[in-house]
C-alpha cells in the first residue's frame, strides 16, 4: 500500500504549499516566487533520494559494447533485411524486427513464412503454425552484460568465444558474441524462417531447407551459407568483413557474427532522457517521470525484477500472464516458460525478466503480446491473480481471442487459471495497491525509456540486397 507519507518530506510539504500561501499576505510577487522555490526544493530532494537508491542498488548507465567493425556491420545489415535466408525466401529477419516498429514487429504473435503484409497489419497464412511467444526488439542487447537470449533463456553465456548453450555441443565455436548465437536459431524454425517440408519458394522452387531434418541443424546453416555465397555480391561484403577468410571457408558463424555485429551498432548509444538522467543530467526527466523512477526504484517494487543497468535481472519469473495458443511441444496449447530449459516445476511460467529500453513504443507485451496496452501490462503486475481472472480478450486481433487459454476452453483438464498460478513468483503475489496518479507516473517513467531514434529508424533499410529480393521493411 502507497500513501502520501512514503514519500520525501519535501514532495508532503509541495503538497502543502496553496495552503501555506494563503496565509502568507507578501503579496503575489513573492508567492509565486516562493512557489517556484518549492517546486525546485522537490526536485532536488527528489533528485537526492533517486540518485541515492541508485547508487544502492547498483543501478549504472547501459554499458556499451565496442562497436563492430563497419565492414561486418554492413554485411550484417544486408542479412538482415534479406529474405534469402528464409526457406521459401519470404521472411527476413527484418519481417518480425521491423525499424518502423522500433524493431519488433507491432504483433502479439508474429506471423513467419507465408504471411502477407508487414507489422500490425500483417496476415497470417491460416493453414501455418503460428509463431507462440511475442518478438522482442533487439536494440540495447548487445552489451556483454547480457548472458541470456530469448524469453526463457535457452541460449546463454558470455561474450567471448566459448559458449555455453542448451545446443552446446551444435553451436559454432567461433561465435562472437551471444547476439551471433541467438541469430543462428529462426533460421532453423520452421513457422519463424525455414518453412514446412513440401514447401516451394516465391519462385516455386523446392525449399531446400525445409527438406533437411529438424534435428541435422549444421545441414541447415551450411544450406543458408551456400545460399549467401552464391552471390558476388555477398563474397565481396564477406571479403570486405572477413580478410582472411577464403569464400569457400565461410561458415554460418561468420554470417552470424555479421547479423549481431549489425544489431550491436544499431542499439548502442543509449540516448533516452533516463539514459540521460543516468548519466548525470538531473533535468533530463519530466516531474512526473520523477516520480515514477522513484516508485519503480522504491515503493513499486519495479526494480527487484527490472534490476540493474538492463533493467532485467535476467533471471525468470512467473506473473501469470493469460496463455495464449499455440504455446510450446510438448504441453501445447501451454507454454511452459523457463521450465521448457529446465523441466523443473516450479519454473513453469516463468519467463525473463525483460528489459524495458524502448518498452514504450515496443508493444504488444509480455511474452506472448497478451496486452495490448502498456498500462495493461503496468497493471497486471499489481495483482497478476485478478488481472488473469479477468483478463479481457477483446484486445487481442480477432484471429488471437479464441487463442486464449481459458477455464471454459480447458475443462477437459488442459489448464485451470490455479495451474499457472501455483508458480506466481512471491514478489507479485500480494496485491500492490497504486493511486491512479502513481500508475501516471510509472507511465511517465517507462515513456522516459524511449529513445528519441527510435521515431525514425528508416535509414537502416538498405536500398537493395545481395540476392535482388525485395527488401524487407521499413
Ligand atoms: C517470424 C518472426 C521472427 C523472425 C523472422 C526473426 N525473429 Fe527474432 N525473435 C522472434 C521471436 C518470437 C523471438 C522470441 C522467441 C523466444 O524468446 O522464444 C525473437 C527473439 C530474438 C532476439 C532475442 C532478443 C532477446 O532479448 O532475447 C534477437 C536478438 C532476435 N530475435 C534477432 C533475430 C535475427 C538476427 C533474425 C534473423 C536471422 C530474427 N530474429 C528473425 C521472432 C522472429
Ligand atoms: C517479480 C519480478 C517483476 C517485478 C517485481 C516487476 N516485473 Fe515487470 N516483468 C517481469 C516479467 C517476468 C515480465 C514478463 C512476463 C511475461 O511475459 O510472462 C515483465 C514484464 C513487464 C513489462 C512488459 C515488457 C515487455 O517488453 O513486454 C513492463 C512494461 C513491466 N514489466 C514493467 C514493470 C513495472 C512498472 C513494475 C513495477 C510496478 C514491474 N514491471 C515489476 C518481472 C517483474
Amino acid at each position: 500500500m502507497l500513501d502520501t507519507s512514503a514519500r520525501p518530506f519535501f514532495a508532503r510539504l509541495a503538497h502543502r504549499r496553496a495552503p501555506l500561501t494563503a496565509v502568507l499576505v507578501f503579496g503575489l510577487t513573492l508567492v509565486s516566487a516562493l512557489g517556484a522555490c518549492n517546486s525546485e526544493t522537490v526536485a532536488v530532494a527528489e533528485n537526492r533520494e533517486l540518485r541515492t537508491a541508485l547508487v544502492r542498488q547498483g543501478v549504472g548507465p547501459y554499458p556499451v559494447a565496442p562497436q563492430p567493425p563497419a565492414a561486418q556491420v554492413a554485411l550484417g545489415q544486408a542479412l538482415f533485411f534479406d529474405p534469402e535466408l528464409s526457406g521459401n525466401r519470404d521472411v527476413a529477419c527484418a519481417t518480425c524486427h521491423l525499424p518502423s516498429q522500433a524493431t519488433g514487429d507491432g504483433l502479439s504473435l508474429p506471423i513467419g513464412t507465408g504471411g502477407a503484409g508487414l507489422g500490425p497489419d500483417r496476415q497470417a497464412d491460416p493453414t501455418r503454425p503460428r509463431v507462440a511467444r511475442n518478438a522482442p526488439d533487439v536494440l540495447f542487447r548487445g552489451s556483454s552484460a547480457w548472458i541470456t537470449v530469448f524469453w526463457d533463456g535457452r541460449v546463454w553465456g558470455a561474450t567471448g568465444p566459448g559458449y555455453m548453450a542448451t545446443a552446446d555441443a551444435y553451436l559454432p565455436h567461433d561465435l562472437e558474441n551471444i547476439l551471433a548465437a541467438q541469430a543462428l536459431f529462426p533460421l532453423t524454425a520452421r513457422e519463424e524462417m525455414r518453412g514446412q517440408v513440401g514447401d516451394t519458394d516465391v519462385f516455386g522452387r523446392p525449399n531446400e531447407l525445409a527438406a533437411i531434418d529438424d534435428v541435422d541443424l549444421h545441414a541447415i546453416w551450411a544450406a543458408v551459407v551456400d545460399r549467401v555465397t552464391a552471390f558476388p555480391d555477398y563474397r565481396a561484403l564477406l571479403t570486405e568483413a572477413y580478410p582472411a577468410v577464403a569464400p569457400e571457408q565461410v561458415t554460418i558463424a561468420h554470417i552470424a557474427n555479421a547479423l549481431g555485429a549489425f544489431e550491436v551498432s544499431i542499439g548502442n548509444s543509449p540516448a533516452s532522457p533516463w539514459d540521460r538522467y543516468l548519466g548525470g543530467d538531473d533535468d533530463a526527466l519530466t516531474d512526473a517521470a520523477r516520480r515514477g523512477a522513484l516508485l519503480f526504484y522504491g515503493a513499486g517494487g519495479c526494480s527487484s525484477c527490472h534490476s540493474g543497468a538492463l533493467l532485467s535481472d535476467q533471471l525468470y519469473h512467473n506473473l501469470a500472464v493469460p496463455q495464449i495458443a499455440p504455446g510450446k511441444v510438448p504441453v501445447q496449447p501451454l507454454d511452459p516458460g523457463r521450465a521448457m530449459v529446465t523441466g523443473a516445476p516450479e519454473d513453469m511460467f516463468a519467463f525473463r525478466t525483460p528489459p524495458l529500453r524502448n518498452v514504450a513504443v515496443t508493444g504488444p507485451w509480455m511474452h506472448n503480446g497478451a496486452y495490448t496496452t502498456l498500462e495493461g501490462a503496468v497493471r497486471h503486475h499489481l495483482d497478476p491473480a485478478t488481472a488473469l481472472k479477468t483478463y479481457d480478450v477483446e484486445q487481442l486481433s480477432p484471429e488471437l481471442r479464441a487463442a486464449v487459454v481459458t477455464d471454459s476452453a480447458s475443462a477437459g483438464g488442459i489448464l485451470r487459471a490455479a495451474a499457472v498460478l501455483k508458480t506466481v513468483d512471491p514478489l507479485v503475489k500480494a496485491p500492490r495497491s497504486l493511486t491512479e496518479a502513481q500508475v501516471d507516473d510509472l507511465l511517465a517513467f517507462l515513456e522516459a525509456l524511449t529513445d528519441p531514434a527510435t521515431a525514425d529508424l528508416a535509414a537502416l533499410v538498405p536500398e537493395s540486397v545481395p540476392s535482388g529480393l525485395p527488401v524487407v521493411g521499413p
